[in-house]
């Protein structure tokens, strides 16, 4: 798998691929919007990952002080257990560690266990951190 920066032109591929990836509008993300600020943001970027010129993996990269975020890692469905996520993961590491970065984050919905397991596979562990959250739109 060869892994490069994301390139104008491959805006609309990326979302295909994020929607096949179970990546949709959801309450917290907005993978149209997010993308393109990605793609603007010097301090943030997205990392594709391409077997045969076809997009096969992505993860997105911003960097908040020390702290790199991680965020929309995903695998092609039928490309999963062959390493490629950890490869993914491996160069977001690399980006954030360039740029001075000292440490990786992200979130994990609790119930995605597959994820949870992967992360503590490649040796993250579980920050003692409560996210705490309120609602602007409303709703309950
Ligand atoms: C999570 C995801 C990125 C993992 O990618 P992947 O390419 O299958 O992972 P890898 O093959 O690199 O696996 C690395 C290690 O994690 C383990 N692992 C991967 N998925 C796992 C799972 N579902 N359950 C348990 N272990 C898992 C692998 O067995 C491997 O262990 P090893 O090093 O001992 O062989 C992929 O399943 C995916 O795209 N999921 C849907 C999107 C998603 O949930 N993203 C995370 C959002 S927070």
């Amino acid at each position: 798998m060869i892994v490069s920066e994301v390139a104008a032109a491959d805006t609309e591929a990326v979302l295909r691929f994020w929607v096949n990836c179970g990546f949709l509008e959801s309450e917290n993300d907005e993978p149209g919007r997010d993308l393109q600020s990605a793609m603007e943001a010097d301090d943030a970027t997205v990392l594709l990952g391409r077997i045969a010129d076809e997009i096969c993996a992505t993860v997105m990269v911003d960097l908040e002080g020390r702290v790199g975020m991680v965020h929309y890692l995903g695998v092609d469905p039928s490309r999963r257990k062959q390493g490629l996520g950890r490869q993914m993961m491996d160069a977001a590491e690399h980006w954030v560690q360039d740029r001075g970065g000292r440490i990786l984050q992200l979130l994990v919905d609790a119930d995605n266990l597959g994820a949870l397991r992967f992360y503590e596979q490649l040796g993250l562990f579980r920050a003692p951190v409560i996210t705490m959250a309120k609602r602007l739109d409303g709703r309950t």
